[in-house]
């Protein structure tokens, strides 16, 4: 049977690292607020474009950063709160809800196939949220894109340190224009830059299919331990998965996974709809949306990004012809 959504009601602390300071990811939940089902955005409603991080223009950069302080400064129980926003990633991986009529079985969306419609839904409504703060229907999150040589760095924009976009619980080492290792495994390689970029090409092109154990895998897992901060005691932020969204960083990464998923399902026209399994597509998850209203959504109705409203600036595939 498809998950559902869990009972916000019913809590439980997190399964948090022993190292891991306390921390509550439980939700707000605010009663009486029932969840609505997800409806799609209008069809004529504007086109949200998605940019590289990297190649973010200065009032773009601008608009990023003020959605996100707005956002930093609503009070911490809001839903639309970055306080909330991260902690909805916690919730839904670290335990902190059981699957409905299964209390032994918590809900778990990394290592299986919840993993992209999951963070899909979630990069939505965070990016809706922050558009409707400062009142831009237009407004996307950007993407890192770590699939190109350009974008092989920490963007410059996550490191400037009187933003809201920065956090200093990174890697020191790692901060721009260091170059980014697709499969860090903890110890950087001392090698020159054109051959790690060359070497991160050759890790794209051996990830032709989405699903449970490719991607995620690699690059997803070694960017985030890559970007988490070795001094911390459990590679946080990004490091952990309890700690990652605290990081807005985790939003650009995450851009790009999904970025992904919509590549792939372009490159081999017989992915385009995914898994036709009910149990996958009538999974659904809860989420505030940008009114503060709980949306039930279900696995079938992100499919198709235009559909949602959203694409991604058309940038090179520098890999798909760097066969190993
Ligand atoms: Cu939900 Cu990149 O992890």
């Amino acid at each position: 049977a498809p998950i559902q959504a869990p009972d916000l009601r019913n809590c439980n602390p997190p399964d948090l690292p022993d190292t891991a300071p306390d921390v509550d990811c439980c939700l707000t939940y605010r009663a009486g607020t029932g969840a609505v089902d997800f409806e799609l955005p209008a069809a004529s409603s504007p086109l949200r474009v998605r940019r590289a991080a990297h190649l973010l223009d200065k009032e773009c950069v601008a608009k990023y950063e003020e959605a996100v302080a707005l956002m930093k400064e609503l009070p911490d129980d809001d839903p639309r709160s970055f306080a909330q926003q991260w902690r909805v990633h916690c919730a839904y991986c670290d335990g902190a809800y059981d699957q409905v009529g299964f209390p032994d079985l918590q809900i778990q969306i990394h290592n299986c196939w919840l993993f992209y419609p999951w963070h899909r839904f979630y990069l939505y409504s965070h990016e809706r949220i922050l558009g409707k703060l400062i009142g831009d229907d237009r407004f996307a999150l950007p993407f890192w894109n770590w699939d190109a040589p350009g974008g092989m760095s920490l963007p410059a924009i996550y490191a400037n340190m009187s933003s809201p976009l920065y956090d200093e619980r990174r890697n020191p080492a790692h901060q721009p224009p260091f170059t980014l290792d697709l499969n860090y495994n903890g110890t950087d390689q001392t090698i020159p830059r054109a051959q790690q970029i060359d070497q991160n090409l050759r890790i794209m092109y051996r990830q032709p299919d989405p699903g449970a154990g490719t991607i995620e895998n690699v690059p997803h897992n070694p960017v985030h331990f890559w970007s988490g901060d070795p001094r911390q005691p459990n590679g946080e932020d990004m490091g952990n998965f309890y700690s990652a969204a605290r990081d807005p960083l985790f939003f650009a990464h995450h851009g790009n996974v999904d970025r992904m998923w919509s590549v792939w399902s372009g490159l081999r026209p017989a992915n385009a709809g995914g898994f036709t399994d009910p149990d996958w597509l009538d999974a659904t998850f809860l989420f505030y949306d940008e009114e503060v209203r709980l949306g039930l959504v279900r696995v079938r109705d992100c499919l198709d990004t235009a559909a949602l409203r959203y694409a991604y600036q058309d940038v090179a595939l520098p890999w798909v012809g760097a066969k190993p």
